[in-house]
């Protein structure tokens, strides 16, 4: 199957790798494509370099918008028509970088990246919040651990968005668990309980029914 994976940098290259490792095709595409054609070359034939944001989606099923939290709306309203039948995978956690150099939340206290973005998309949309919960090396380096897989949390509505992003999830060498529905998506994001862990499938489901 087909992924379109926009934004190619820290988080999208990894998860572009992973998914590739298990087999899923991709169509690439960045700001200016060079990180998407270096990463194209790397990954090799199950990869190609789209001719911007929106024909990255021809013939696929699922996009990947791994993009700052801060170019998300914009991308979106550009792509919005095509994006209508799809699943939609936002690995994005709401911060940026302050004038001192430190980590600031971009969001209002009580409010989740995942029903920001939800608002952001058109109707017929499938949006689940994943990807987004370890740092990309984390990411690489967990991925089809043995004997217990690790696990990646998800937040969707509906059971189509949950049944396809748990595809990915599996064809990137994880065991996805969900957290809940889009209002949940605050856990996964940074500061959130369940961000930056790998855990295995039984300690996941003990931290969901935790909090
Ligand atoms: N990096 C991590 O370890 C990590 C882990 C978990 C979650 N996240 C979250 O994921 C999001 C992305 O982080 P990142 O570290 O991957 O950022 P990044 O390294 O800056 O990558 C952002 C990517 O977006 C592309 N881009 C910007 N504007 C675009 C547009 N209009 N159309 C298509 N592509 C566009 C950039 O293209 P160019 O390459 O051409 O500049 C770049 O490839 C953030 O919200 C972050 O919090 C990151």
């Amino acid at each position: 199957m087909t992924t379109a994976i926009i934004g190619t940098g820290g988080i999208g290259s990894a998860i572009a790798r992973r998914l590739a490792s298990g087999g899923e095709a991709l169509r690439l595409t960045s700001a200016d494509h060079v990180s998407a054609r270096k990463l194209a070359a790397e990954i090799g034939r199950d990869a190609v370099v789209a001719v911007d944001d929106r024909d990255a989606l021809q013939g696929a099923g699922a996009v990947v918008l791994a993009l700052r939290f801060p170019v998300l709306k914009g991308v979106i309203d550009e792509i919005a028509e095509p994006l209508t039948d799809k699943l939609v995978v936002v690995p994005s956690n709401p911060v940026g970088i302050d004038a001192q150099g430190n980590i600031e939340r971009l969001l209002p206290e009580g409010r989740s990246s995942g029903e920001v973005v939800a608002g952001w998309l058109p109707a017929g949309a499938q949006l689940a919040m994943a990807f987004g919960t370890m740092s990309a090396g984390l990411l690489e380096s967990s991925s089809n651990r043995s004997p217990e897989p690790a696990v990646l949390f998800y937040a969707a509505d509906g059971d189509r968005a949950g049944e396809e992003v748990e595809r990915l999830i599996r064809t990137a060498g994880f065991e996805p668990v969900k957290v809940g529905g889009i209002e949940q998506s605050r856990r996964l994001e940074v500061g959130g309980d369940l961000h930056d862990l790998v855990v295995g499938p039984a300690e996941a489901r003990s931290l969901i029914g935790a909090a």
